[in-house]
């Protein structure tokens, strides 16, 4: 944990501002429209894989690390799903978004709901995976919730080999609302992670601030949050999941990685 991320606690066990004091700003930060072109793909990567087209087959999905639900909003239309999420504050978030899915609170590398699905889904979550320990613990977790033939479904933000670093994404809000700017950096090529810097600018409205004129902002708050994210050459992705017990895959998405990696990984349990 760098110096300027709070330590972890049960109300926000990540220990990053995101997803615990500024998890109200989510829908500001992110937003379900940003996730409609990817959750597309996901849908078709999803559906290809259990061999069956949306239709009345509604498969059962678990979606681990939901965040704020907004890829799930896009899927809840044909899917019967569970979310989970390590952050109490991201679950309230997409049950307000997704008020008809049940939601846990659950660490994806441990939990174990005793049931199973059709699928697992992880999508940019898998980015909080930082080593390949964890990354086939996080895989048996998939594992234990599938039978064989059942269909797992990741979507890393980074790979390393294929998304260049240093890496710059600034996201602009409309007017009063956040903006932010994220840099993502690899400080130690030999090791397995990357950190990821986020610099929030937050409007500020009059609360009553003295010598201020109501509705008038005085000012824009800066705030930073640095996070550490996994980058994992796509190798181990393939090779750790066939060591948690699945036939591993992978589907390239888009051509685009000047932020993101543009893979999905794929495993079908055996
Ligand atoms: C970028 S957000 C996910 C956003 C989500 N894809 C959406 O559509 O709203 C990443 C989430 O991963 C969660 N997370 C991080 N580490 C986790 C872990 N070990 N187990 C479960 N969730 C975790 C965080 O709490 C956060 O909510």
């Amino acid at each position: 944990m760098t110096e300027n991320s709070p330590e972890p606690s049960p109300e926000n066990p990540t220990g990053y501002r995101m997803y615990g004091e500024f998890a109200h700003l989510w829908t500001q930060i992110s937003a379900p429209a940003d996730y409609a072109e990817e959750a597309a793909e996901l849908r078709e990567v999803l559906f290809d894989l259990l061999q069956g087209g949306p239709g009345p087959y509604r498969p059962t999905v678990l979606e681990l690390g939901v965040g704020g639900g907004n890829n799930l909003s896009h899927m809840t239309g044909f899917i019967d799903a569970v979310a989970a999420d390590i952050s109490p504050r991201m679950i309230e978030i997409s049950q307000q978004l997704n008020p008809g899915v049940e939601h846990v609170v659950g660490d994806m590398r441990s939990m174990r709901l005793g049931r199973k699905f059709d699928a697992v889904l992880i999508h940019d979550a898998i980015s909080y995976i930082l080593t390949v320990d964890d990354l086939r613990r996080t895989f048996e977790t998939a594992r234990a919730h599938l039978e064989p033939g059942g269909v797992f479904i990741a979507g890393p933000d980074w790979m390393r080999g294929v998304t260049p670093m240093p890496n710059l994404s600034c996201k602009l809000g409309s007017p009063g609302e956040l903006s932010y700017a994220e840099y993502v950096h690899d400080p130690e090529p030999d090791d397995t992670e990357v950190e990821v810097i986020f610099t929030f600018f937050i409007p500020e409205m009059n609360n009553g601030v003295p010598g201020v004129r109501p509705g008038v902002r005085p000012g824009v708050r800066v705030e930073e949050d640095r996070h550490r994210h996994g980058l994992f050459p796509l190798e181990t992705w393939l090779l750790t999941l066939r060591d948690a017990g699945f036939e591993p895959g992978n589907r390239r998405y888009s051509n685009d990685v000047s932020s993101g990696s543009g893979y999905h990984i794929t495993g079908i349990a055996l």
